[in-house]
């Protein structure tokens, strides 16, 4: 268990008028023990976006070859491991989290012989592979819905689904008054195979995506197949999306606050959300993983998705005999703010880490508009120096840290798709383009200095699924490799560190007396981390030059937008 040095105050380092220089702390906490020294307590994982990350045949659609190929550059980066977004049997509205057959992969994306061959290679490079799994909903393609639309009411086939009768003459409203995180009524309307307007059913996000009804247990049985299907196959663990869903209140209530979902695009309604019931089905997982560890001393790990209004409730969801870790995402939300930021990650260190798991950073992944855009407040020269300031002292920090693919090329968000082209749910639900993700899932650039940027093979026969602005290439790893100002390198020295350095692994985070707008803290024997929050150059903590800085850094001073390490000899 790490057990943090919390800040005095409520929130925010106590602000000293003149910049008192660091002293490095005399006593330094023993590195704490974990549950074990499992490989993900502290891993760095990078995030493939399957679709965007490289097309190995040409069909402008990214896929398990290309990932394969590419399986270099990333133990170059020097991540731990890799975790890859859908790539199962799916009719793609939205981008296989819509998932028809939890057992095949999509013809878009491959197939099971390309899966192995990917497992294989990742094994032979020492690279972890973590798959999704989304056990809250499905597609309405797959096979049990088709059956629930087929059998008819009050048939067993819709016992695995939620299916009601609506409320008012003729049951033309829905069954409650709950709406979808993706926009409209949470409910949809079947027409019975007489003709006629019929049942309703309950679906968090899409029409297309029914959600199951984890009171049945056939729901229960089917992903305990599910999951030992991929663990029979090899991967290390399972990112299980929307991990605070599953249950449903059994009443299926009306809720107080209607709008809540779809207005917050945040799993707030407490009557769909965070049902205690769900921590039985994480402690079934767990054992499940536990089965295959006692079999051949593999650890394996279950991530969840677990968007909860606390970090303290989030803890439930990592305790001993549930998820081994749930992805914290209030850095993902956070402006660029120091008081922010400490709080959180203050908030995070206490609360997460109190259970015995590690905190899971991130501030970038497929649903949200990448850091360089969304710490830039309209700078085009502040986003890129903030996106990269985040990073290292996210990296920084004890515990997993997710990279989502494209971060450590420094990719901005694409904001100007047109209409036509945009392929996010939410904007055809919501006819707003406020939450879209299409503009953080763009091909990636590899290399060149026009679209595709290597993306696609030479010779490819269809464009990128999306198109790829020419400021992407700026971007390519071709560049930013010859670069080594690049956020690449950055990110790759900061990865190198980590796994050398002995102040990393569990140490504790003691935070330290900063000048305003900075925020510092030190890590074991002498490691110093401090990010300059503010507008102007701030004495540096260390006087000495930063072992690795996000940005020009000369010895002594912190300039505006700027993280670095140093290690402090006393
Ligand atoms: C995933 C989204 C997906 C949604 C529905 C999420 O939280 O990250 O990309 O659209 O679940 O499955």
């Amino acid at each position: 268990m790490i057990t943090p040095t919390l800040p005095a105050g409520p929130a925010g380092p106590p602000e000293v008028s003149v910049p008192a220089p660091v002293t490095a702390p005399a006593a330094l906490p023993a590195a704490v023990p974990g549950a074990g020294q499992a490989w993900w307590r502290n891993a760095v994982i990078y995030q493939v976006y399957v679709r965007s990350f490289q097309d190995s045949d040409g069909d402008g659609i990214g896929d398990l070859a290309g990932v394969r190929e590419r399986l270099g550059y990333l133990r170059r980066l020097g991540v731990d491991g890799v975790w890859l977004n859908p790539f199962y049997v799916s009719p793609q509205h939205d981008h296989g989290y819509d998932i028809a057959d939890h057992c095949a992969v999509d013809p878009v994306y491959g197939d099971l012989a390309e899966f192995d061959a990917l497992v294989q290679e990742c094994r032979l490079l020492g690279l972890k592979l973590v798959v999704d799994t989304v056990p809250n909903h499905c597609s309405s393609q797959h096979p049990w819905f088709r059956a629930a639309l087929a059998a008819g009411p009050g048939s067993p086939e819709r016992a695995r689904f939620h299916f009601a009768d609506g409320r008012g003459p003729g049951g033309s409203l829905p069954p409650n008054n709950w709406r979808a995180m993706f926009g409209g009524p949470a409910w949809s309307r079947v027409t019975e195979s007489d003709g006629r307007q019929g049942q309703w059913y309950l679906h968090l996000f899409t029409p297309e995506q029914p959600d199951l009804n984890w009171r049945h247990p056939a729901v229960a049985e089917e992903f305990d197949r599910v999951l030992r299907f991929w663990l029979d196959r090899g991967v290390d663990g399972f990112r299980i999306d929307v991990a605070a869903g599953l249950f449903k209140h059994p009443e299926l209530p009306d809720s107080p606050d209607p709008d809540a979902d779809e207005r917050t695009r945040d799993s707030v309604n407490p009557l769909a959300w965070n049902q205690p019931e769900v921590h039985a089905v994480w402690r079934a997982w767990r054992a499940v993983c536990e089965e295959y560890t006692a079999k051949d001393g593999r650890d394996r790990l279950l991530v969840g998705e677990a968007s909860v209004p606390t970090p303290a409730e989030q803890a439930k969801y990592v305790r001993p005999d549930e998820l081994h870790q749930a992805f914290f995402f209030h850095l993902l939300h956070a402006p660029w703010d120091l008081d922010h930021f400490r709080t959180v990650i203050a908030g995070a260190l206490e609360d997460i880490a109190a259970t015995g798991s590690t905190v899971t950073w991130v501030l970038n992944n497929h649903d949200q508009v990448r850091t360089v855009t969304r710490f830039a407040g309209g700078d085009p020269v502040l986003g890129p120096a903030r996106a990269a300031a985040a990073a290292l002292l996210m990296l920084a920090l004890p515990g997993a840290a997710y990279l989502y693919q494209g971060e450590e090329l420094g990719l901005p968000e694409v904001t100007d798709l047109p209409d036509e082209l945009i392929t996010d749910p939410i904007f055809h639900r919501t006819r707003s383009r406020v939450g879209i993700r299409d503009g953080c899932r763009i091909p990636l650039p590899w290399s060149g200095g026009r679209p595709p940027f290597g993306f696609s093979p030479e010779g490819a026969t269809a464009q990128p699924w999306l198109p790829q602005p020419e400021h992407f290439a700026a971007h390519t790893a071709e560049r930013v490799l010859a670069d080594t100002g690049s956020f690449w390198h950055l990110y790759r020295d900061a990865l190198q560190l980590r796994r050398s350095l002995p102040q990393f692994g569990e140490a504790a985070v003691r935070w330290l007396e900063s000048p305003p707008g900075v925020l510092a803290f030190a890590r074991g024997e002498g490691f110093v981390c401090a990010v300059n929050f503010g507008d102007g150059p701030a004495p540096a903590p260390v006087a000495a030059a930063p072992l690795l800085a996000s940005g020009p850094c000369p010895p002594g001073v912190l300039p505006a937008a700027t993280a670095a390490w140093w290690i402090h000899r006393p």
